[in-house]
């Protein structure tokens, strides 16, 4: 979970449940969401031309009281600005689809998938989702006065595990992030690799219906990055839908079925991984 205090407030997803009986909400028009056709699958994430407006002070920081008491003797707000990260975002995402995202920095990739988790209030546009979406990012929460050991722990417990649950799954988790030795640290000890990597094998402890990963895979080293990528194809193979936004264009076509490119917070592509990521390149190197 990002800890920047320029975030907005942590809200419950604007999502509304896709319950079972509940009536699936269709965006105003079907053609308004683009995306491969998908007969008979099941959506999972509808995003129905999603704005989001960040209101930020032009010197960077929060506005702190007195700022706000000598802007209003002043009578002028002129230093607040806002930064429209995401201007009409559309597409459905279904189950087993795994969805790459792709885009220059600032472009809205982690502004989407906060919005998606429900991190990130929108400012227009609804987004759908059938379940809690998680979300495995670079800055989520851990407690870095705590060994690796009680982080696992504390994990777990956060996910819902039994004790007795955790320690049946916490040699597989240590194993999987490849830290043996090192678990008996304070994670404050760690490096971001290790800490990314431990994150990833917390998180992949649970099943996910949802599971979106924001740049975590990056920070590992190769075999830790095959070994998540093939958790990423897992997870997606027993019906969740998972996001994965990275960088690098081989961990997208390795675990991906489907790419989104987005661009000053539009939605320029949808499609098929290799055609996505041709155009991309193509649209880079000019
Ligand atoms: N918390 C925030 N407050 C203000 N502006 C933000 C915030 N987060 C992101 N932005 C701005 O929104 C735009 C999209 O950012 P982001 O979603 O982080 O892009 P990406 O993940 O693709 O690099 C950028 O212009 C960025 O500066
Ligand atoms: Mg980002």
């Amino acid at each position: 979970m990002s800890t920047d205090p320029s975030a907005g407030p942590i809200t419950e997803p604007t999502a509304t449940p896709v319950g079972a009986d509940a009536a699936t909400p269709e965006p105003a028009s079907p053609e308004a969401v683009a995306g491969p056709p998908a007969a008979g699958r099941k959506p999972v994430v509808i995003v129905d031309d999603v704005h989001v407006e960040y209101k930020v002070f032009a010197t960077g920081k929060r506005p702190t009281a007195a700022d706000r008491r000598s802007l209003k003797l002043r009578g002028r707000g002129k230093q607040m600005r806002s930064v429209h990260a995401l201007k009409g975002v559309s597409f459905t995402a279904y189950e087993n689809d795994s969805i790459g995202v792709i885009g220059t920095n600032g472009s809205g990739k982690s502004t989407l998938m906060r919005a998606i988790s429900g991190l990130t209030p929108t400012s227009a546009g609804a987004i759908y989702s059938h379940s809690r979406p998680s979300l495995l990012g670079v800055g989520a929460a851990l407690l870095k006065d705590l060994s690796g050991e009680r982080n696992v722990i504390l994990g777990g417990l956060a996910m819902g595990f039994t004790i007795k649950e955790i320690e049946e799954r916490y040699d597989d988790v240590v194993a999987f992030a490849g830290l043996e030795k090192f678990i008996d640290l304070p994670m404050r000890a760690y490096s971001s690799g290790m800490t990314a990597r431990l994150k990833f094998a917390i998180a992949s402890m649970a099943t996910h219906e949802i599971l979106i990963v924001d740049e975590a895979l990056a920070v590992g080293d190769r075999t830790f990055r095959q070994r998540s990528e093939a958790r990423i194809r897992e997870i997606r193979d027993n019906a969740g839908t998972v996001f994965l936004v990275s960088h690098s264009m081989q961990s997208i076509k390795d675990t991906c079925s489907r790419v989104i490119w987005l661009d000053q917070g539009t939605l320029v592509m949808d499609g098929e991984p290799t055609e996505v990521i041709r155009a991309y390149n193509k649209a880079q190197d000019k």
